[in-house]
């Protein structure tokens, strides 16, 4: 049995843009002959789950916590970094958190995203894609990630939660810095904009406590104040967390498929003659094209094992949501891209009680992305040879840097 301590580390920078460019190869070979694999990250030395059955079980599993303090015994005390105020508060949100406190967070946010309310926003979505390829048409030119998939969700999460209009790229840029973090050094990096991002949620609910709206800011104060549910850092990290949840990976959702279908022109066909298959093609570019790669990090509460690996309490483990979801144990022909794929039981969208909360407004954003996309642009395709597309680096979410495209 391996214990971290005294493990092998793999080499493999898995935050590096080559690796994430095509991570897949390395994954089986993780697979078949290591499954849980001692690597060097940014939260320090931590184990990577690879398998389909471990990754599954390992985002529920309760001896998984999401704060590292919930590892500590009484021999055995938490010793973390003393942090800043408006770090603190952008890290009391959901991701990282543990019962209670994420029970009390997520049945505060999850009722704004059930998929009935999901379907009202349906029209919005609509027009804002014809608007922007309309816009794209009349420069002749178009960055299918700057210009359409980053756009899509920043706008809408900008408006369901009362964000102006004016104000909607500073979130692009502050929500961009802070989610490509791979390295200690681009955490640090990101401290001015983790900075300026919770001193403007806090002007943003002063103002929507003296004027309220029709908009998510405003429920979440009235939440604040009516039956002091939450404090005033919890509403900073649940805006916080939404902002960057909902923006990076949706914009990867739309940008990494659209490639997977250009590189798949057969089922590109099926789509575009067969629509009433969107559903289940939007499970499986989730699948095939990963916009998360990687869950977010969990800290072992026990010693325990996995796949014959001994994990030890307080080491740091990561679901490999992308290894997963190409584990040829769990999918036929998982390396094939297969729009009606019988039981897509996919982990895109993760699993256990930090399931994407936003998961409805993802497939609602990406499937009609990919209607308006192909129908007003039948002739779409890569403007760049496609080793020229580059993609960026960081942990969680998967997308590329740029899609240059012509139509
Ligand atoms: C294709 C798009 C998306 C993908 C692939 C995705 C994927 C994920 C995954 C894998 C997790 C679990 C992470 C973990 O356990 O470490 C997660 C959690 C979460 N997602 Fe998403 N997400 C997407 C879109 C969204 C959107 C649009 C929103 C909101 C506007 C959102 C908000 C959240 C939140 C708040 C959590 C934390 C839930 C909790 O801890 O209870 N996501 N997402």
């Amino acid at each position: 049995m391996t214990t971290l301590a005294t493990a092998t580390l793999d080499p493999t920078d898995i935050t590096s843009p080559a690796f994430r460019a095509d991570p897949f190869p390395t994954f089986k070979r993780w697979r078949d002959e290591r499954p849980v694999v001692p690597v060097k990250t940014m939260v320090g030395r931590a184990w990577l789950l690879t398998r389909y059955d471990d990754v599954e079980q390992g985002l529920k599993d309760e001896r998984l916590v999401k704060n590292k303090a919930n590892t500590a015994t009484p021999d055995k005390p938490h010793r973390g970094a003393p942090l800043p105020g408006f770090v603190k508060a952008i890290q009391t949100n959901l991701l990282d958190t543990d019962a209670p406190d994420h029970t009390r967070l997520r049945s505060l946010i999850h009722q704004a995203f059930l998929p009935r309310l999901m379907a009202q926003m349906q029209t919005r979505v609509h027009e804002l894609a014809h608007q922007l390829i309309d816009k794209a048409e009349q420069k002749g030119e178009m960055d299918l990630v700057r210009d359409f998939a980053v756009e899509i969700p920043l706008v809408v999460i900008c408006d369901m939660l009362g964000v102006p209009e004016k104000d909607r790229d500073k979130f692009h840029h502050w929500s961009k810095t802070m989610t490509n973090i791979g390295k200690p050094i681009e955490a640090i990096m990101a401290m001015p904009s983790m900075y300026s991002m919770v001193g403007y949620l806090r002007k943003l609910f002063r103002h929507y406590r003296e004027n309220p709206g029709d908009n998510l800011a405003t429920m979440l104060v009235k939440a604040e104040s009516e039956n002091s549910s939450l404090s005033e850092d919890e509403l900073v990290g649940m805006a916080g967390i939404l902002l960057s949840a909902g923006h990076e990976t949706t914009s990867g959702l739309i940008a990494n498929g659209t490639l997977a279908l250009l590189n798949n022109p057969d089922q590109l066909e099926r789509l575009k003659t067969e629509p009433a298959l969107m559903k289940s093609a939007v499970e499986e570019l989730v699948r095939f094209a990963p916009p998360v790669l990687i869950a977010t990090p969990r800290y072992a509460r026990e010693d325990y094992e996995v796949s014959g690996t001994k994990i030890s309490r307080g080491d740091s483990v990561f679901a490999m949501i992308g290894s997963a979801n190409h584990d040829e144990r769990k999918f036929e022909q998982a390396d094939q891209l297969i729009l009606d794929r019988a039981s897509n039981k996919h982990v895109g969208f993760g699993q256990g009680i930090h399931y994407c909360v936003g998961a409805p407004l993802a497939r609602l954003e990406a499937s009609t992305s990919f209607q308006v996309l192909f129908e007003r642009l039948p002739n779409l395709r890569l403007a760049v040879k496609p080793e020229e597309l580059r993609w960026t680096a960081g942990l969680v979410p998967r997308g590329l840097q740029a899609m240059p495209i012509k139509f």
